[in-house]
């Protein structure tokens, strides 16, 4: 089977690449990506000289470069997007443009090149914000209700690839999965963030009062996910990925800090996110009932081993926290203090 991957040398890409090599060696991979800030060929260094592998640096809202990767493709998994939500707040404009116009470009292709599906990976974050008092979770019969430019725009990707079914009977599947967490996460996002923050000996910062719970996922569980949904999902349907693991901003940092031996001075906080999503939560019944999937990974250990991931691989992570890095982070980071 040939496998088009988007945005494989991202942080979700990369470790289902890594995934995929393992797991169903016989296939060949094309990743396509643009190398955008987020984006690092590092992440794959083990796998560039496999005969089964072969990179494309290329815009998927270029249809150019789009067809040509699409040729001979049996499936497309589409990671490729602008993925921060604050710079989605700083400057809306490529989330848009990547997010929305770049799935198009591929759906168009995939439809040409007549795929056998197209699966598109997609949030929480669609859905909206919880309450913190409420019980509720999102599902896939949850309204979509995006409220940060980011969410938005991978709302508006949603709609087309479902667009693309019902018009042109594209074979499709989308994933709706809460908070990753693992190696290879670019250090802007909070558990990345945090850990590399602490190795260098600054601050974690904390957006408002820390109360905001998100339902942490290792990547491994989603990259079997998204397996699972390639070989037993069925075309058409949406699959809602969390584990039930909702956890405060604040309770996450706690035990950062404990296992990197710091404390709550190590700690400072911010100006808030505007329009800031209090609580996101997964029902995953349907995936776990139709397709059989199940988390294999404690928040415990996994993020024990995340933290030793970034320990151990402070090259990575230090080549990334580099000038363009330091003038993102005090455009972004306001110290209320
Ligand atoms: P990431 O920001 O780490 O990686 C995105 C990758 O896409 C990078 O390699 C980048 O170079 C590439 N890319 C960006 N624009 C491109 C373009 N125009 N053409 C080709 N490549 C382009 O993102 P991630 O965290 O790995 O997320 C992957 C996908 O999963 C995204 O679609 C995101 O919306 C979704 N998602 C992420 C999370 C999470 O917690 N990280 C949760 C739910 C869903
Ligand atoms: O829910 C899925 C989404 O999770 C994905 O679709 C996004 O691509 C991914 O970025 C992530 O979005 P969040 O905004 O939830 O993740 P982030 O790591 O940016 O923030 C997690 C929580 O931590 C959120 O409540 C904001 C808070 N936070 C974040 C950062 C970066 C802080 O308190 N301080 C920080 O410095």
């Amino acid at each position: 089977m040939r496998v088009l991957i988007t945005g494989g040398a991202g942080f979700i890409g990369s470790n289902f690449i890594h995934y995929w090599i393992k797991k169903h060696p016989e296939d060949y991979i094309v990743n396509l990506d643009k190398l955008t800030y987020a984006g690092n060929a590092d992440n794959l260094k083990s796998v560039e000289n496999n005969q089964n592998y072969l990179f494309i640096k290329g815009d998927i809202c270029d249809p150019k470069i789009v067809g040509e990767a699409m040729k001979g493709v049996d499936v497309v998994v589409n990671f490729a997007a602008e993925s921060h939500v604050d710079r989605s707040i700083l400057d809306p404009s490529p989330f848009i443009t990547t997010n929305v116009l770049g799935t198009q470009v591929l759906l168009e292709a995939a439809a040409n090149a007549r795929v056998k599906r197209f699966h598109h990976v997609s949030t929480d974050e669609v859905f909206g914000a919880l309450g913190l008092a409420s019980s509720e979770r999102f599902s896939e019969d949850t309204n979509y209700n995006p409220r940060s430019p980011y969410a938005a725009s991978k709302a508006a990707s949603d709609h087309l690839v479902r667009a693309y079914f019902y018009t042109y009977k594209l074979p499709i599947t989308i994933s709706n999965c809460s908070n990753n967490f693992g190696p290879y996460q670019f250090p802007e996002k909070l558990i990345s963030l945090a850990i590399t923050n602490l190795l260098e000996g600054k601050k974690i910062p904390i957006y408002g009062d820390g109360l905001y719970v998100r339902d942490w996922l290792y990547v491994e569980d989603h990259c079997e996910a998204i397996d699972l949904i390639l070989s037993k999902g069925k075309e058409g349907e949406t699959y809602c990925v969390g584990v039930d693991n909702d956890i405060a901003n604040i309770d996450v940092i706690k035990k950062i800090l404990k296992m990197l031996g710091k404390s709550e001075k190590d700690t400072e906080r911010v100006k808030d996110r505007p329009g800031h999503d209090r609580r996101y939560a997964i029902n995953s019944e349907k995936i776990k009932k139709e397709l059989g999937w199940q988390s294999n990974h404690t928040f415990e250990k996994s993020l024990t081993q995340t933290v030793k991931w970034y320990q151990d691989n402070s090259n990575w992570w230090k080549a990334l926290k580099n000038k363009e890095f330091d003038a993102y982070y005090k455009k972004q980071y306001k110290t209320l203090s």
